[in-house]
């Protein structure tokens, strides 16, 4: 009897540990459900700039976007006795540009590439060009520097097809040789400034926001405001020039041949010019400053060719 009984009082024992294993099992399995499930849950609401940020591009650009035309409109805050501004603004450049593209492939972002300048969030406007009135909305707009590129993250995704992006900008025409930087002379006592162009061979996008690789060639339609005792010389045959009032000179050339970013060049200067034909039939012109003693370098143009800014100490195209 004992036995029996100290048998019957046993048996429960082992069977409530048993049962408590099994309960402490399944709370085990639905906590480890209900955990990640909650943290999941909250997680938005904690870290919603983390979910909401841009992930920074590779370096090369994405083969989604194919460049076909630039509408180029820049204007250079260069001291002059014609012109009167805000002394702050001193070196440094407005822009508009208004990018024409093709879209290959379904993409959310669109990547440009931008070095040191201040694109006004504001100014982006997005258009399919057959649909020109219907605005395609930008959701987030994020400059990585270290790539050198801003990308604008689109509140839909661009379908294939054809579109125009327009963005204003500000730089600062830098002290480097490379961009778009000022130079200086001394002509009779008096400091002159110049403006010149060296995108080669990555430093157009400190000028513009662009599709800054050579193979991403397009077409070129520049439009230069500066001083007007000034002169502005790029690589298209100029198509007029007009004083717009208050001591300030717009000069508009014609589109230029389909050319990679890096060949644009844009020179503002008070040099004297001479323009003649060339053995080919080209229409050169030519402007340098070998009168001008300090003269760092010497601009020289051609109607289809570069702008390039010559050292005295190399050889100049008059040598
Ligand atoms: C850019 O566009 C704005 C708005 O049309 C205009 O006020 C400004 O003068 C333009 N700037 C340049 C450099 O063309």
């Amino acid at each position: 009897m004992p036995v029996q009984v100290r048998l019957k009082r046993s048996i429960p024992v082992p069977r409530v540990i048993f049962y408590g294993l099994i309960a402490a099992l399944v709370l085990l399995c639905v906590l480890c459900i209900a955990l990640p499930l909650l943290i999941h849950l909250l997680k938005p609401r904690c870290a919603k700039t983390d979910d909401t940020s841009i992930v920074e591009p590779p370096i090369r650009l994405s083969s989604s976007l194919i460049p076909e035309k630039y509408f180029l409109s820049i204007k250079l805050f260069l001291p002059s006795s014609t012109v009167n501004y805000d002394r702050n603004m001193d070196f440094t450049f407005s822009g508009n540009v208004t990018i024409h593209f093709q879209c290959v492939q379904e993409t959310s972002e669109i990547a440009l590439h931008v070095d040191r300048l201040r694109i006004a969030e504001s100014s982006f406007h997005l258009v399919e060009r057959s649909l020109q009135a219907k605005q395609i909305k930008l959701d987030k707009m994020q400059t990585f520097v270290a790539v050198e590129q801003t990308v604008f993250r689109l509140a839909k995704p661009l379908k294939p097809g054809a579109y125009a992006l327009h963005l204003s900008y500000s730089g600062i025409l830098s002290e480097s040789l490379e961009g778009f930087y000022r130079s200086s002379y001394v002509e009779n006592n008096e400091k002159k400034w110049l403006a010149v162009t060296q995108f080669q061979p990555t430093h157009a996008r400190r000028a513009l926001p662009c599709f800054d690789e050579p193979h991403l060639k397009a077409e070129f339609a520049i439009t230069v405001t500066a001083p007007s005792n000034m002169k502005a010389l790029s690589n298209a045959i100029e198509e007029s020039e007009r004083l717009i009032g208050g001591g300030w000179k717009t000069t508009r050339y014609k589109l230029s041949p389909k050319m990679s970013t890096y060949l644009v060049a844009i020179v503002v200067c008070e040099f004297e010019h001479t323009a003649a034909k060339t053995k080919r039939g080209t229409l050169a012109s030519f402007r340098d400053c070998q009168s001008h003693v300090n003269c760092q370098f010497c601009p020289y143009s051609s109607a289809y060719g570069l702008v390039r800014p010559w050292s005295l100490k190399e050889s100049s195209p008059r040598k």
